[in-house]
């Protein structure tokens, strides 16, 4: 958010509406019709939606997909896998199927791609949990059934080094299907067959090279991160265990194949421990919640958030009321592969650059090692934001993010807010952001900067109807 929200003139909101005034947008090869007033997907967004960069085996994004699926599925090959689904979703698909409120912040036009009031681009993977739950149903028979989808998701967010616009995600759900205990045996058969499936991720933790310390003091359950009515306490115990392990298994994969292969390049500070920590979370699909860090380089990294699926989900998948009972989880797939492939820059991802793609190979965790540096070149753009009309809209900073982004592209590597003041007598607000602008394949001349700096600043004047200092 800006440290005080912009206030923007009335001329000035109308001159944005009217650059935006596009009627359609053509995504996948699909034409929507826009509305003006809500439309925020611009061009360097929408050339970003077919990259599908998950899918390409020898990208680390790719890379590291296919290497948590087929960990995931060396034990049963329960998991379907979905890695096509097209970006645009509605919104009843990317929040109210999941029980979103419809105050949450995250369906603000701040932080989300909006084409038209029912359709944007997907937030989240989890968009596609209802409908996957759906094409899983029949292969839940045999008791247990599973998917995986891997997508592009997108969310409006600030530049730096980590944040772009568009990043991965896989999310991943197990459901088993009740049943009554039969005459004589103790347990009904799903609990057995969870308990086996327990035991057997279990074993296959248990194959790891380095092992993995786990602390766990979301146990036992709190009222702040209840289980739900329809399951047992067994039930939930159960289920839990095994999407615990489960999570645990993937995180103890990818952890200990960067440290095989740090061991491999000799490399200094190779970790002789791997610990995770499960802490208690909110999401409003799951009940209860948890998400997942590992300690990794002095820092708990956040990796995953999951949870037992609530049965208004399944419900809203067509399965009959407590016939199914299961987890789901999500997480982000390109922090990861920045971390395991040592890439410093999130940008270098998504570029087409030879010297960058031919590093990597299928099913090999390597180092990236920078082919050149060049050099940024700093810009600050000072500005007077305008005192009138109070009753016009906010504008978050990541409309000023998009106006960058769409006029520099990729040649912006930060864009951070330096100074902040209010004039004692007026009461007047100004901001000063610095710019960097660099690219990571080839010098830019101050020319080109210049240029680049001069359209970004006359963009601000005419859509936010700010003075320039
Ligand atoms: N969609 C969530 C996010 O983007 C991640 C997530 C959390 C997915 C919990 C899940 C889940 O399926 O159960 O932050």
């Amino acid at each position: 958010m800006f440290p005080n929200s912009i206030v923007r003139t009335r001329t000035g909101l109308y001159r944005l509406y009217s650059t935006l005034k596009a009627q359609h947008v053509e995504i996948n090869g699909v034409k929507y019709t826009t509305n003006p007033k809500i439309c925020n997907v611009t061009d360097s967004i929408i050339n970003l939606t077919d990259k599908a960069l998950h899918l390409k085996e020898s990208h680390p994004v790719g890379i590291l997909r296919d290497l948590i699926e087929k960990k995931l599925n060396s034990i049963d090959k329960s998991f379907k896998t979905f890695n096509n689904f097209r970006p645009v979703v509605t919104t009843m698909e990317n929040f109210d199927s999941l029980g979103f409120p419809k105050d949450h912040p995250g369906r603000s036009k701040s932080d989300t791609y909006y084409i038209n009031e029912t359709h944007l681009l997907r937030t989240h993977t989890s968009a596609h949990e209802l409908e996957c739950f759906q094409r899983i149903k029949n292969n839940i028979d045999g008791s247990k059934a599973g998917f995986l989808i891997s997508a592009d998701v997108y969310r409006r967010d600030e530049i730096d080094k980590t944040h772009y616009p568009v990043f991965h995600q896989m999310e991943g759900a197990t459901i088993w299907k009740r049943t009554e205990a039969k005459d004589g045996s103790k347990e009904p058969t799903h609990i057995v067959k969870i308990r086996d499936d327990i035991k057997s991720v279990e074993d296959q933790l248990k194959k790891e090279n380095v092992k993995i310390t786990v602390s766990d003091d979301t146990l036992p359950l709190k009222e702040d991160n209840p289980k739900q009515e329809y399951m047992t306490d067994l039930e939930v115990d159960l289920c839990s265990q095994h999407l615990k392990r489960s999570i645990e298994l993937v995180v103890s994969e990818v952890f200990n194949k960067k440290i095989t292969s740090m061991v491999e390049s000799k490399s200094n500070d190779i970790p002789k421990q791997l610990k995770v920590r499960w802490i208690n979370a909110y999401f409003p699909w799951t009940a209860p919640s948890w998400e997942i860090e590992v300690w990794w380089q002095g820092e708990w990294l956040e990796l995953c958030g999951c949870g037992l699926i609530r049965q208004d989900v399944l419900l809203k998948a067509g399965y009959k009321p407590s016939e199914t009972i299961g987890w789901a989880f999500g997480l982000g797939l390109d922090r990861i592969a920045m971390l395991l492939f040592e890439i410093p820059d999130i940008r270098l991802l998504w570029t087409s650059d030879e010297r960058f793609l031919k590093q990597f190979s299928k099913g090999s965790i390597s180092s990236f090692k920078p082919y050149s540096k060049h050099p940024g070149s700093f810009r600050d753009v000072a500005f007077w934001l305008p005192m009138d009309k109070p009753d016009v809209h906010q504008v978050h900073e990541n409309d000023l993010m998009e106006i960058i982004r769409n006029i520099a592209g990729d040649l912006v590597e930060s864009v951070k807010l330096v100074d902040d003041f209010t004039h004692p007598k007026t009461g007047r607000k100004s901001l000063c952001y610095r710019i960097n602008y660099q690219s990571m394949d080839r010098n830019l001349t101050n020319a080109e900067v210049n240029a680049l700096q001069d359209t970004v600043c006359s963009k601000l004047v005419e859509e936010y109807g700010v003075r320039l200092r």
